[in-house]
């Protein structure tokens, strides 16, 4: 394993939650591996790290693990997990922060006036370029999974703790693109120092995976965003040919 990979590795493990890791050899005593303000420290003599993902995952098995879930402070005001909708095996998977008013009371993700927005975006472009997909062809989902009070940001260990869903949900599906809804997904997939103006439309990795940096739908309602809509419409049909050509 060369150092970048070991290093990508120890970044799936951070994302999944885990804080330490040991290994033990006869010859040589346990090294420790800490988490240190947000990275994690790699040892160079590492040779092969274990998949920590379960193995044959799929999105069954990981809703069942959220269950009726307590880990954060989201819990007591959400009505209802919103997991995900779509196509399991979809080639394009799209990220958003997290659940709204709508989505928290039907427990779908993205359809409130964002998602309408969302739905039209991919379901014109698409048409409109000839690639014969619709939005129930993709799949959707969000960050956290429970609403924010008041639709407010999610704080950091919130979306720590929920991350590792999102996570395994990516790593099940393994689209061929992921495509970024915001900056608050940009921050929990994406270690870019730029603001989301200067990362959109551009193309990033997560794990391997390409991702397309957009808008969030939320952004794009408001009035006076007609350039950011237009480059969020370019963004998409980028995205779209990438993936369905
Ligand atoms: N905004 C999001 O980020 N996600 C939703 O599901 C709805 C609105």
């Amino acid at each position: 394993m060369t150092r970048e990979q070991i290093r990508s590795q120890l970044e799936l493990y951070r994302d999944l939650g885990v804080r330490f890791i040991y290994k033990r050899s006869p010859a040589v005593a346990p090294a420790q591996f800490e988490h240190k303000h947000g990275s994690v420290s790699v040892a160079a003599d590492f040779a092969v790290l274990p998949s920590l993902a379960p193995d044959r995952d799929t999105l069954a098995k990981i809703r069942a693990d959220i269950g009726d879930c307590r880990r954060c402070r989201l819990c007591a005001a959400r009505q209802t997990v919103v997991f995900g909708s779509g196509n399991e095996q979809s080639k394009l998977v799209f990220v958003g922060e997290g659940p709204g008013a709508e989505e928290d009371e039907q427990g779908l993700p993205f359809v409130g006036r964002a998602g309408q927005l969302l739905t039209q975006m991919i379901d014109n472009t698409a048409a409109r370029e000839g690639i014969p997909i619709r939005r129930a062809d993709v799949y959707i989902c969000n960050v956290v999974k429970c609403r924010p009070p008041d639709n407010r940001t999610p704080l950091p260990d919130e979306m720590e703790i929920c991350g590792q869903f999102l996570v395994r949900q990516l790593m099940a599906i393994q689209p061929k693109a992921i495509c970024v809804l915001g900056s608050t997904a940009m921050k929990a997939l994406l270690n870019v120092k730029e603001g989301i103006t200067k990362s959109r439309g551009k193309w990033h990795k997560w794990h391997g995976i390409p991702v397309m940096v957009t808008y969030h739908p939320s952004y794009l309602l408001r009035q006076y965003n007609q350039v950011a809509k237009r480059e969020a419409w370019e963004d998409l049909r980028t995205l779209l040919h990438f993936v369905y050509d």
